[in-house]
């Protein structure tokens, strides 16, 4: 798949097929994630990829809003060392982002669930055995999709100044394609 055609057809996934996910396809998106930049090319990140229903449903019953982890076949938590790093939230995002394209490409469904400073993170430190040093930036859900929704994007112009904040001006909305 063309990286633009991921990068648009991408969208949050939180109902999923009962269809197991391919552990290389898994593994494909978790070497996706390790080619992130991350500062000073530390590579301070680890995930947990889980798949045991128990877990994720331990997981899915603290988090408020991922209740569909106990569903998606797959959860990868992903962590990261702020005493390695104080780069590791950057560091961390570039790389899930990078697993969310990856998982599209290969058409799997994906959802990101903050957890990092939220009143769950420790628990499910707890539950999943992470050392303290060590933080949950979020969990992602991944499977196949059972849903195909529908989200848009705030238009282009309102987000772009020129030169200096406050200086917008109308832009026509690009097409994305890798050939032109
Ligand atoms: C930092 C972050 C935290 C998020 N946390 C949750 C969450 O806890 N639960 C959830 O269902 N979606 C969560 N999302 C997904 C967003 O709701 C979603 O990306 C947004 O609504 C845009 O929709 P799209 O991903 O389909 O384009 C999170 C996304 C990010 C980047």
């Amino acid at each position: 798949m063309d990286l633009f055609e991921a990068i648009l057809g991408r969208r949050s996934i939180r109902r999923y097929l009962d269809k197991p996910v391919e552990e290389e396809k898994i593994l494909k998106c978790l070497y996706a994630a390790t080619w992130a930049p991350s500062a000073h090319n530390s590579q301070h990140w680890n995930f947990i990829v889980v798949r045991e229903l128990e877990i994720r449903r331990k997981l899915a019953d603290i988090h408020r809003w991922g209740r569909f982890m106990a569903e998606s076949p797959v959860v990868i938590v992903a962590l990261g060392n702020p005493l390695k790093s104080s780069f590791w939230r950057e560091d961390l995002g570039a790389a899930v982002e990078n697993m969310l394209l990856a998982a599209q490409a290969l058409g799997l469904g994906t959802c990101w669930m903050g957890v990092a400073d939220t009143p769950y993170e420790e628990e499910m430190k707890k539950i999943l055995g992470v050392p303290e040093n060590l933080r949950i930036l979020c969990t992602v859900s991944m499977g196949y999709p059972a849903e195909r929704p529908i989200r848009g994007r705030e238009q282009l112009s309102r987000k772009v100044h020129w030169e200096k904040y406050g200086v917008q001006r109308e832009i026509k909305e690009p097409t994305l394609t890798s050939s032109s």
